[in-house]
């Protein structure tokens, strides 16, 4: 810890300064900032400020940000527009309620929005900032771990749209952030929890010794130790404005911040925008990240190990919830703005702790064959009528399977059409069991497990002799199998 920035008291802040050329800005950071009105005012354009904030924070911290605004500066007059709370109201309709009041106060482009609170407040009013009248002065002020460590810093602004998370937005840069670190004093446990998600991702994807650090201090993070928390929210800053200045508009490093975020956002807008935090979510991300980077061989077994003991320590999960299943996951990671040219692009770690990749078509490749860990069966459905898929069912999947999941049984799930046709297929892989499309899926809702089900026929035979398989197949794998009729081979697995 090189400096003190936590200790209360009204000092001198420590400055991260964000370098973007001409439209650089400084990050202060430090206890008391807010009753240093210098601070602010130097960076208000106009003598109009609108103050964007919500119901909880309001009455904390309103009436502070106002004395600081207008202390000694009776020129500059104050409105306010203060917006429901919650992750949930991050939408254009919230929105629209920042532009009619800048619209009422017939602003012209010379005044400031200053946006207090956390992460939803700072996007949504740098958002109204970026928009309208093509782009006004904006100051961020934040209040959560979260915006102090993140969103307040970079220009990343936006809201959500009910099919995805912050697919609307602008990259539109603040003209300060000022970070006083008492507003921390009244964050609930679990928000201030929640933002230690995005210091834990500093630490993995790019800062081995910061993570290190955390490994020793969580407890005192968790116990908001001033000095540590100011540390924390410092060096994070560093981190962030480094990868901002690089790459301001996410063309490639950027992007690495991203870590457990595509899985994080899945789980947000799977379960209904405000139901998880979004420290949470991106935890539980995090996690399932570190898994596949794990499984693609790309770290050691002591970094999982790592992570899978830091997240509790700081109060965060490391699974996500039981409700969400793979298709919750699946419908929501594909309207994903990583999606480029329909690739899901995800942020794995690579090597040494404090490495990252953005993984290409080839990492792709190999990652599918991950979704097959864990399962108890594997259900394969083909069109009996249809050469190419017998082809792509013998010739793909089944040796891809059996290279991925050994021992894992397979039932193989044709129609009956062609039996005749095709019986040698039937010989060759015992344990082929005909049915329908529709039964796969019942199956595979059963089983709960990867089912890979293509098959034309709509037939509804055999569900209760197929239920039945499979379950038996889960519970007691078949033995090796003595040679035995053709009509048999077809029931084998049975
Ligand atoms: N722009 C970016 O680069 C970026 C980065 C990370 C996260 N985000 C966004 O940030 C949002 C999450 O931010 P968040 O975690 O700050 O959530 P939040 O803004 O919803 O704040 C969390 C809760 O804490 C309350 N609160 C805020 N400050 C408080 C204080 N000092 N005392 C008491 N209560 C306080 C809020 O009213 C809210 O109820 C998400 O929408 C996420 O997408 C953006």
């Amino acid at each position: 810890m090189d400096r003190p920035v936590g200790e209360k008291s009204s000092g001198a802040p420590t400055i991260v300064e964000v370098d973007l050329g001409n439209r650089s800005y400084p990050t202060d950071i430090g206890s008391g900032l807010l009753d240093q009105p210098e601070l602010l005012q130097k960076h208000v354009h106009g003598k109009k400020v609108i103050v964007v904030t919500n119901t909880t924070i309001a009455p904390l911290y309103l009436d502070k940000v106002v004395e600081a605004l207008t202390k000694g500066n009776p020129a500059v007059s104050v409105e306010y527009v203060i917006l429901p709370d919650g992750e949930k109201f991050k939408d254009m309709d919230t929105l629209m309620k920042v532009f009619d009041k800048a619209i009422e106060s017939r602003l012209d482009r010379r005044f400031t929005f200053v946006a207090l609170g956390g992460g939803v407040i700072g996007d949504m009013c740098g958002f109204a900032a970026a928009s309208f009248l093509h782009g006004v002065n904006f100051i961020q002020i934040p209040t959560t771990v979260m915006a102090q460590v993140d969103s307040s810093v970079g220009g990343k602004t936006g809201i959500n749209h009910p099919l995805g998370k912050n697919l609307i937005g602008a990259f539109y840069q603040p003209q300060c952030v000022l970070i006083d670190t008492d507003t921390l004093d009244t964050l609930p446990d679990r928000e201030l929890a929640s933002g230690l998600a995005e210091v834990i991702k500093y630490g993995l994807i790019r800062d081995a010794e910061f993570f290190e650090w955390q490994e020793k201090n969580m407890e005192k993070l968790i116990a908001r130790n001033p000095n540590a928390l100011a540390y924390a929210i410092k060096r994070s800053c560093e981190n962030k404005a480094e990868v901002v200045s690089l790459d301001e508009k996410e063309s490639g490093l950027r992007a690495t911040l991203n870590l457990g975020h595509t899985f994080g956002h899945a789980i947000e807008t799977g379960f209904g925008y405000g139901q998880c935090l979004h420290g949470e979510a991106v935890a539980a991300g995090t996690v399932m990240a570190v898994d596949m980077s794990y499984r693609l061989g790309w770290i050691d077994s002591s970094i999982v190990k790592r992570v899978d003991d830091i997240l509790p320590r700081a109060k965060l999960p490391t699974a996500s919830p039981e409700t969400m299943t793979v298709e919750m996951f699946k419908s929501v990671m594909a309207l994903d703005k990583k999606v480029a040219d329909g690739l899901l692009r995800l942020i794995l770690l690579k090597g040494p702790l404090g490495n990252c990749v953005f993984t290409g078509q080839e990492d792709y490749n190999r990652l599918r064959p991950l979704s097959y860990c864990g399962a108890d069966v594997f259900i394969l459905a083909f069109s009996l009528i249809s050469k190419a898929s017998y082809e792509n069912v013998s010739k793909k999947w089944i040796p891809e399977l059996k290279h991925y999941a050994p021992g894992v049984p397979i039932i193989l799930v044709g129609t009956k059409h062609d039996l005749r046709e095709d019986k040698q297929f039937f010989i060759d892989h015992p344990g082929a069991v005909p049915i329908s499309t529709a039964q796969g899926e019942e199956l595979q809702k059963l089983i709960g497990s990867p089912a890979y089900i293509e098959c034309s026929a709509k037939t509804q035979e055999n569900v209760k002799a197929v239920f039945d398989a499979a379950i038996k197949v889960v519970l007691q794998p078949p033995k090796q199998k003595k040679k035995k009729s053709k009509a048999q081979n077809a029931c084998t697995i049975l």
